[in-house]
């Protein structure tokens, strides 16, 4: 038989990169982090762990106890699943950070008063309340001129929440309704503060660089 020439070599190479990748990417693990008793833990799990279940995520997943200050202001990429119990625990883990693909499971029976998180880049958004009322749970995808956020989406990730192109506001009083979950986006924000004059957030707000984000409410 004739050794292989450069060619299929190449092709061989090529086709190990790419199984390789393959196999990353199926063994891509998903982050959890959840709240109990005051401490928060933060897993890489490559099940889907049942929510609320702490005990096997503690079991299934990869998980270490981090510090409240070691997990404000970062970026998810992929699916992030957050179990919380109550606004106070939440607000911290994802006011103000870039978050894709959200899973929010409430983990107790308290009501949540309104009060809006700020989330940027947001994609696609699941909510359970299972330990509240049992409903299925429900999803929402976010559209906002897809293919402008995708080009920039490296500078996004690095420069964090001033080059935010979409933000989402979600009022946690939704977690009380067993109503499905609505969305109502505003482009061209521009004046949005002077269109939403009762809406004080955006008073309180930190100032963005980019004048032409998306606004999205999520009720
Ligand atoms: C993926 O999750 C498993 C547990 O489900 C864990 O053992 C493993 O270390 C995780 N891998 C990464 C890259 O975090
Ligand atoms: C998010 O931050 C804004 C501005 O500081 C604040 O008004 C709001 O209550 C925070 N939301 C939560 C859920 O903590």
């Amino acid at each position: 038989m004739a050794p292989p020439s450069g060619c299929s070599l190449l092709v061989i190479g090529a086709l190990g990169v790419f199984a390789l990748d393959c196999f990353a990417r199926a063994q891509k693990n998903s982050t959890l982090i959840f709240t109990k008793e005051n401490t928060i833990r933060k897993c890489s799990c490559s099940a889907d762990i049942r929510d609320c279940d702490y005990s096997l995520a503690n079991l299934m997943c990869s998980c270490k106890t981090v510090l409240p200050f070691a997990v404000e202001q970062t970026s998810y990429n992929d699916h992030l699943t957050i179990w919380f119990t109550d606004t106070s625990a939440l607000g911290p883990l994802l006011n103000f950070t870039l978050v894709r693909d959200l899973k929010l499971s409430l983990c107790s029976a308290n009501i949540l008063p309104t009060e809006y998180l700020a989330i940027c880049g947001l994609k696609r958004l699941r909510i359970s309340t299972e330990a509240k009322h049992p409903s299925p749970e429900q999803s929402l995808l976010i559209h906002d001129g897809g293919e402008r956020e995708s080009r920039e989406k490296p500078m996004l990730l690095h420069q964090g929440w001033q080059t935010c192109m979409s933000i989402s506001f979600l009022d946690m009083a939704l977690f009380n309704r067993e109503s499905s979950l609505k969305s109502y986006s505003i482009a061209n924000s521009a004046s949005m503060a002077s269109n939403f004059p009762y809406f004080s957030y955006f008073r309180t707000f930190p100032v963005l660089s980019n004048k032409n984000y998306v606004v999205t409410f999520i009720y």
